[in-house]
């Protein structure tokens, strides 16, 4: 046996990338406001701002393509798919959503039926968090302690404290509380695995107070993968029997189908059993996203999405995607770099804050090194730290990240090892000459979401 993962597929199309002189790199950041957001795609050489809607598709899926039914009603693409999702998760109602958002958008309005109720979460991802305070609800993290520590080995860091989650139901009473979110993998700490008695437990500890669970489940195959690596009982079982274990432990499931999906867009909305819970989405959907058989996708997407659902299951492709990410992450620490240790499902991320453990948080370190490895290097990376987590709605204070964390998002089936070891090259780069970084500062905040559209400038 060699211990190499070779890719369980082969490249029958490719397109040209290209690295710019490091001048124009220079230009190109400073006419994007020092936001690697707003660069232009041909302006980048490696692109990890994320995973989400960046995968290479299969030939099946191209195939499936010229399948596309394009009705408006009652599509074949739509019962397809819906069979997919319905013998992949054992959920009985499907409707489709143009993305992750789109479900969001339906179901936290319903959830959340008085302002100020809290939905609780593992760490709900930002578009979670706006969706359930656009419906005035208030999201609170109940992440457990060793995720924070990003030096400290632990098999399941996207865990819930889940007798803190208790104790705050408790407190605050039952009929405060609209909703528990279980994001699998959890996104926000690393693309960290929460184990399934976990999973089991936060929905029991749920049931106990009859309070609806919803299952944020973007990459719910890579966390079965880890399920099945690290969880004692689970080594014998195949993906599609953890999976559908997964999805027991909810009530609904959003999905935003760009990353495990295995297509471009695409997105989920799923309800195990409650009709009329069914009814009132399905309702909402008509306005928000489209008539229930297509929800904002076309035929062809449905077509390609439901094969992507078959196809991500795939032990031999999830061992690959898996350890090439962990690739990346064993070549960084190999060379001194801080990572979210282990290293998680999508991505790898730096520990800037302890890289530059002396810039505050309100000039952004993390955000800083995106910068200057932009430059370095042509690599396209992403903050997840103060600047994405936004100011304190109350009282406006900044700086509130407990992580200043780069993520390095590696797309699904697009680069090769070798990109891996450019990567891990030019970050150790970056990394030698870290005392030369500068701390950025706005020139333009917008009010919400601020990342996406904010300008700055470099504090000398
Ligand atoms: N939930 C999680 C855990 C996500 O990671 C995302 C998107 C969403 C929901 C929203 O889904 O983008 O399809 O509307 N994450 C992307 C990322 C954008 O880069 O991590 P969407």
């Amino acid at each position: 046996m060699t211990s190499y993962q070779p890719e369980p597929y082969k490249i029958k199309m490719v397109e040209p990338i290209r690295l710019l002189p490091r001048e124009e790199r220079q230009k190109c950041i400073e006419k994007a406001g020092y936001n690697p957001f707003l660069l232009r795609s041909d302006e980048v050489y490696i692109d990890l701002l994320t995973d989400s809607g960046t995968g290479a598709m299969s030939d099946r899926q191209w195939a499936g393509l010229m399948l596309g039914d394009e009705s408006y009603a009652g599509s074949l693409n739509f019962y397809h798919l819906e069979e997919t999702v319905q013998a992949l998760s054992g959920h009985q109602y499907v409707l489709p959503t143009h993305q992750g958002r789109g479900a969001e958008q339906v179901i936290f309005p319903l959830l959340v039926e008085r302002q100020g109720q809290y939905v609780l979460g593992n760490m709900h991802f930002d578009t979670t968090k706006a969706h359930i305070e656009l419906a005035k609800g208030r999201a609170v993290n109940f992440i457990n302690a060793e995720a924070l520590d990003t030096a400290k080995e632990h098999p399941f860091k996207g865990n819930f404290d889940l007798a803190a989650m208790e104790q705050f139901i408790q407190d605050k009473g039952p009929d405060s509380i609209a909703a528990i979110v279980t994001t699998v993998t959890c996104n926000s700490v690393g693309g960290q695995p929460i184990s399934m008695d976990n999973i089991r437990g936060a929905y029991e500890i749920a049931k106990r107070y009859d309070i609806p669970v919803v299952m944020d489940s973007a990459r719910f195959a890579e966390n079965a993968y880890f399920i099945k690596q690290r969880e004692e009982g689970y080594a014998n079982r195949s993906i599609p029997e953890i999976v559908k274990e997964q999805f027991s432990y909810c009530d609904v499931f959003t999905m935003s189908a760009k990353k495990d999906g295995l297509v471009n867009i695409g997105g989920l909305l799923a309800v195990r059993e409650d009709k009329s819970l069914f009814q009132r989405c399905q309702a909402l959907v008509v306005p928000l996203e489209g008539f229930p058989t297509y929800g904002g996708l076309a035929g062809r997407d449905m077509e390609a999405l439901a094969i992507g659902l078959k196809e991500v299951v795939d032990e031999d492709y999830l061992t690959q995607r898996i350890s090439q990410v962990g690739l990346l992450g064993k070549l960084l620490q190999e060379a001194g770099v801080p990572v979210q240790s282990p290293i998680g499902g999508h991505a790898v991320f730096v520990d800037v804050g302890r890289i530059l453990p002396d810039m505050p948080k309100t000039q952004y370190p993390a955000h800083a090194f995106a910068v200057a490895l932009y430059v370095e290097s042509g690599i396209r990376a992403v903050e997840i730290g103060s600047l994405l987590y936004g100011r304190d709605p109350e009282t406006g204070e900044d700086g509130l990240s407990d992580l200043e964390l780069l993520r390095l998002t590696i797309p699904r089936r697009v680069y090769t090892d070798n990109h891996m070891r450019y990567i891990a090259d030019s970050i150790a780069r970056v990394y030698a000459k870290r005392d030369q970084i500068k701390g950025i500062a706005f020139e333009y905040e917008p009010p919400i979401l601020r990342h996406f559209t904010a300008r700055f400038r470099l504090v000398d």
